[in-house]
């Protein structure tokens, strides 16, 4: 028998597929619920590594099972595959072969990626103590997205997982590092709609009117009292009114206003209780001002909270695969993600690996038309680290 590589050399051996499964996928981009062909793709790989292979799950997705030589607990791996409805700007022997549609937030990378981890994951079944789950979902990028579907399609049973992980690939960190953050790290990201139905009329009448512009106006004022005076100061919320719309000129009482808001939240506590109490807040002050007032509510994804455990697990494979000056302690963002359903129900990780490379002038940041990343720097250690990450959950030497 051959002698098999360490872990971390294995990764940079195989580097040059990665790299080259990511290029592929780059120059073949689709959006959310269409990755046929990355599906097919995937599906394709996972089988030629010995990978018991499921796909059409949620649609688009592909779930890949691996089984080790001893029994034990179940690890969930999961990597997004949609691209972005932008036209891209880089000019590159893999730039998108699709007009209007782009990998522009690197989850090429993760699907090329956690194909590189099953392979060599399944080259060492041996040595793995339980079932490695490979989760390819489809649709990060539009709510309700692919993985709350796969959820509900049993991803999480049969075998039963115990644990999750996942990366980003971040251009906010330089290449060669890897970040991560324990507890909340992404907020929810709700929102509303509300409209605010008045009477119409002459602006020198208001008296014969119910202006839905200062009925608005004094919703507005009130919605920044949920957050400074009914949210716990210790806990963060944000409610930001982006969009308002009413009437035409300036001697006209329209008949309604319609405003647009996002709520984003860390705590869900505080997410239900701001769900319940923003229409209350308009409905109430519309009819207090003889208006009437409508809000559709929408929940976006939940937010992502990375388990303290399941992070130090991380932390100190990361501190191994790229040392321990390049570990990077991140601060939670407000921007939304929905592994974190997966994180929801299991305890897991969500972390980062850095992609940004300033000679090389690859500095374009995630949806950016120009977006673009060291793929030979930085996806050997995505690689790297997510297997070292589920054998040592598996094989318990955490
Ligand atoms: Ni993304």
């Amino acid at each position: 028998m051959v002698t098999k590589l360490p872990l971390a050399e294995a990764a940079w051996e195989i580097g040059p597929q990665v790299v080259a499964d990511r290029r592929y996928l780059h120059q073949h981009p689709e959006l959310g619920f269409q990755e046929e062909n990355t599906a097919r793709f995937v599906a394709e790989k996972l089988r030629s590594f010995g990978i018991e292979t499921r796909t059409g799950v949620a649609k688009t997705g592909v779930v890949g099972l691996l089984r080790g030589d001893r029994p034990g607990k179940t690890v969930l791996l999961r990597a997004d595959m949609d691209a972005l409805p932008i036209e891209e700007l880089n000019d590159v022997p893999y730039k998108s072969g699709t007009p209007g549609v782009m990998h522009a937030c690197g989850h090429d990378s993760h699907t090329a990626m956690l194909l590189g981890v099953a392979r060599l994951l399944a080259e060492r079944k041996d040595e793995i103590k339980g079932t490695v789950k490979f989760v390819f979902q489809p649709s990060e990028e539009v709510p309700p997205g692919g993985a709350k579907p796969m959820i509900e399609e049993g991803v999480l049973e049969d075998p039963r997982v115990d644990a999750a992980f996942g990366v980003h690939i971040g251009q906010d960190l330089p290449v060669g590092t890897i970040g991560v953050c324990a507890g909340p790290t992404n907020a929810a990201s709700d929102g509303f709609i509300a409209t605010i139905k008045g009477v119409g009329g002459h602006a020198a009448r208001p008296h014969g009117c119910v202006d839905p512009i200062v009925v608005a106006a004094q919703c507005i004022g009130a919605l920044q009292t949920l957050v400074s005076r009914e949210v716990n100061p210790l806990r963060q919320a944000v409610i930001t009114v982006g969009s308002l719309h009413a009437g035409t000129v300036s001697n006209i009482i329209p008949e309604e206003a319609i405003m647009k808001a996002t709520v984003r939240t860390f705590d869900e506590e505080v997410r239900q209780n701001l769900a319940e109490r923003i229409p209350a807040l308009i409905t109430g002050i519309a009819a207090a001002m003889r208006a009437e007032a409508e809000v559709q509510y929408r929940f976006g994804y939940p937010a992502l909270v990375n388990d303290p455990a399941m992070t130090d697990l991380v932390r100190a494979v990361a501190r191994e695969v790229v040392g321990p000056d390049k570990v990077v302690e991140r601060e939670p963002g407000m921007g939304g993600e929905d592994m974190s359903y997966f994180l929801q129900r299991v305890p897991g990780c969500f972390f980062r690996i850095g992609s940004r490379n300033y000679e090389r002038g690859l500095i374009h940041g995630h949806h950016h038309p120009r977006f673009d990343i060291d793929d030979e720097g930085a996806l050997p250690v995505g690689v790297a680290a997510v297997a070292a990450v589920a054998l040592r959950f598996l094989n318990g030497e955490a």
